[in-house]
Order: C-alpha cells, then structure tokens, then sequence
C-alpha cells in the first residue's frame, strides 16, 4: 500500500499514465486505469471527463494536449443532415472515443451514445465543447483556434442543433433521460438542471467565440436565448424558504397569460423531505421543471455550474453555498461530494431507475459521493469567496482519496464506504483534486471556467 507523503506528486503521476496516444500525440485521458475491473468503456476518453483533466493541463503548461483534443473531436462531430434514425443528429459529439488498431494503422472510433450501456444520448458533450475550447482560449490566447473556419462551423453546428425550435417553447433545453454525467435511468429527463447549466456556460463561450459577422444570425440569437434562459432558471428553478411559501399556496388550474402557477404545480407534491430539510438561510435551482413538476431534489454538478457561470444571481450564488455550509454532513459528509440528495428509495426507486441495481439508494448517480465534484465544489467557493469552505473539503479528500486509490465514487448516506463497483484510478478524481489545488493556490485559475456577472435577464413570454 502506497504511503501518500506526497499525494500531489502521486496524482500528477496516475494523470500522466491516464493519457491517450493518437499517431504520436497526446490527445486526452482514458477514464480509468484500474486492472482488476472489467474495462466496459472506461478505457476510452470521455468528453465529460476530459474536461477536468484539461482544465489541469491548461493550468500546468500541457496546452498542448487540450488542443490536439479540441481538435480530433472536431473531426468526429456529426456532420451529415440524416433524416434517418440510429444515426448522430447534425453537430452532436460523440460520449467518448477510442484509438483502435484497423489494417495497421491507428483509427479513432467514437461512440455517441449506439455502444453505450442503455443507449443513452450524451447532450452535454457538444456543450462541455464549447465550454472547454473557451477555458483554451481563455489560458493561451490562442483566439487564432476558434477562428479558424472549421471551429467556427463546428461552434455553429453545436448552437443550431441546441437552438433549433422543436415540441416545446421554453428557453430551456429539452433532452431525454441519462443525457449527461448521469447517465442512466435517474427521472432526469426533460429539463434537468445539469444540461441547463452547461447550456448557459456554452452560449456565453459562443458569445465570446463567435465572429462578429452574423449572416446567419445565430450570434444574436445566442444573446437573445441567453437573456430568457438566466431569467427562467433565475425564477422558475430557484427555491428558499420564501419560495416553498409561495408554491405552498399556489393555485392549480391557471389558464392564459396572467398564470402566477405557470407549470400547475399542486403544493401537495412538495414532498415531506424537502419542507424539512431546507434550512431557513440558503437556498438552491430545482432539479428539473417541467409541467406539473418540480424535481427538488438538489443536484450538484448544475448548482455548482450555475454559481461558476454566473446562472445564478450574485445573492443566489451565496445562497447556495450557506446552503452547502448549512446541509454540509448531507452534502459533502465524508467524501465530497454529494452527486444528488436525497437517494430516490422504495417505490420512488423502482419507478425512477427500473430497479437498476447499481443505483440502489445512497449509491452510485443515486445520492453517492464523487471525489470529480470537488473541483465544482472548490470553484464555486472561490468565486463567492468561501476559502474556509474550499479549504475543509480539499482536507477532507487528502485523507482519503489517494489510501482508496482515487476511486470514481463512495456510497452511503455521509460516502463512507469506497462504492462498491467503484473504479479505481479513475482519471477524473484524480485531476479534480489537482485542479482543486491549483484552484486554492492561484485563483486567478477561475476565470477559465467562470463567467462575469450578467444582469441581461429578459421575461419570458409564457
Ligand atoms: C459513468 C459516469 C459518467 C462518466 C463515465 C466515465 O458512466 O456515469 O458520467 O462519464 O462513467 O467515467
């Protein structure tokens, strides 16, 4: 058993021995590295994960390694208009991808989601992307990149499939279930937080990113939808004590454009769990809205997001992390952190997963602790100014993640137990703690995946 005198120094090492070759070059990090686990597709590069060790790289002069990534996975967007199923849709890019070795040569094959366990859809992927190619530019200068007339198709290809009007008129976007680092059957389909929060952080790099010329006008429509977004998410999503009260009392059956109840949300789905547990100081984004429905369950990755992006208002942003501060041994408990809480249990679970026996309750996406949320956890703190916080839960991770061997998960209700089919040596906890500890130390690091305030806010029209 290694001994962690130098838990730095052995993480650097599993990120290095995490990275994936291309023809010579450096292009990204397999998801994990553990050799008694069955590989399934752990061995390939995810776009969700790489995020987190690119963002390390960006901060320790392998720049080099994020560009080469932003650019093969270029090349293996979706670039047919199909009209047929089984295929990728216009601009998606891929969950993950893979070198094989075909007629002597090396091929990169990806997978958008047709291998995938369930066969899930991975919507985040094109706005990680865009998000990540803004946290490039952002550290080197290289504006000449998103410049140039292949990115700025791709950028275009990413915005018209998000942007496209399809079933529905909200500014947020619709996606089925399992379409993001929760992916699989989790009742986070619809209008999940997550996908909404990443949505935001990817139309603000597109403002930043795209050339002025708008021929097309799909800059102006960025701006526009980012206005209606930041307004919906801001009021529909937000909860707190003065907003339990107010759907305490709401009416149901409004009809037409004076609806205070817009979705007809009955307060007697609040459930018992929620009108407890939420503190009277602090407050946090609803996981899903949708008609008749408020997901409240708290999740995350989207609230993090939202505070680093500026989603959030500035008040809404402290708020959510007293409300970290307040829930802490629920939310961060012994591992950070959380990944949703509460579990869903009982019948909730049968109806929610399809009895998935990986997402048992306090397991897995199921209300498990994942050491890659840190980094979101350490982030936001920074932003709204909370080192203390930041601090405490990089301390609680130095305990523990290099004994268990940087595993991708903890389960129980405070995530004191290694999860049980957990991988060991997955790449993301390792490069969450590094970022975290570039984070602490330079702040200044932030400003790759934050955005400035934005009171640009507009009404929607519902
Ligand atoms: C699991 C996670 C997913 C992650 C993948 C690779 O499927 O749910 O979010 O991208 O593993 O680590």
């Amino acid at each position: 058993m290694p001994t962690y005198k130098n838990l730095v120094e052995d993480a650097q090492k599993a990120l290095e021995a995490s990275i994936m070759y291309y023809k010579g070059q450096a292009v990204g990090t397999i998801a994990a590295r553990d050799r008694d686990a069955l590989a399934l597709n752990y061995d390939q590069c995810f776009v969700r994960d790489f995020v987190s060790s690119a963002l390390v790289f960006l901060t320790t002069g392998r720049e080099d390694i994020v560009r080469n990534f932003l650019e093969i996975t270029l090349t293996l967007q979706s670039q047919e208009r199909r009209m047929d199923c089984f295929k990728p849709g216009l601009g998606l890019m891929p969950a993950s991808f893979k070198v094989e070795l075909r007629g002597g040569g090396e091929v990169l094959i990806a997978d958008f989601g047709e291998h995938a366990i369930a066969r899930v859809t991975p919507i985040d992927s094109c706005l990680w992307w865009m998000i990540l190619l803004r946290a490039y530019v952002k550290a080197t200068g290289d504006l000449a990149l998103a410049n140039r007339s292949d990115f700025q198709h791709g950028m275009r290809l990413i915005l018209r499939l998000c942007l496209e009007t399809r079933f529905d008129m909200y500014p947020t976007l619709l996606v089925p279930d399992g379409s993001f680092m929760i992916d699989r059957r989790m009742g986070v389909y619809g209008y999940p937080l997550e996908i909404q929060a990443l949505f935001y952080a990817a139309l603000r790099s597109a403002e930043e990113l795209l050339l002025p010329n708008d021929l097309d006008g799909i800059r102006t429509a960025v701006i526009e939808r980012l206005g209606h977004l930041a307004f919906h998410m801001r009021s529909y999503y937000w909860l707190d004590m003065q907003r339990l009260s107010e759907i305490y009392h709401y009416k149901g059956e409004e009809f037409g454009i004076s609806a205070v109840n817009k979705f007809n949300i009955y307060a007697s789905s609040i459930p018992a769990w929620f009108i407890n547990w939420l503190p009277d100081e602090g407050g946090y984004f609803a996981g899903n809205i949708g008609p008749g429905l408020i997901d409240f369950r708290f999740f995350t990755l989207g609230n993090l997001m939202s505070v680093i992006t500026s989603l959030s208002t500035k008040e809404q942003s402290s708020n959510i992390l007293t409300l970290v501060a307040n829930r802490w041994d629920d939310l961060v408990g012994q591992m950070p952190m959380k990944i949703c809480f509460p579990a869903v249990e009982d019948r909730d679970w049968q109806l929610f997963t399809g009895f998935d026996p990986k997402n048992v309750p306090w397991s897995y996406h199921n209300g498990g602790n994942w050491p890659v949320l840190l980094w979101f956890l350490v982030a936001a703190a920074v932003k709204t100014g909370n080192i203390q916080l930041a601090e405490n839960a990089i301390k609680l991770t130095e305990a523990r993640l290099g004994k268990d061997l940087f595993p991708e998960y903890y389960d129980g209700k405070n995530g004191r137990l290694i999860g049980k089919e957990a991988r060991r040596y997955q790449t993301w906890s390792i490069a969450a703690f590094l970022l975290s500890k570039q984070l602490i130390a330079n702040p200044e690091h932030l400003k790759l995946i934050s955005f400035e305030e934005d009171n640009r806010a507009m009404a929607c029209e519902f």
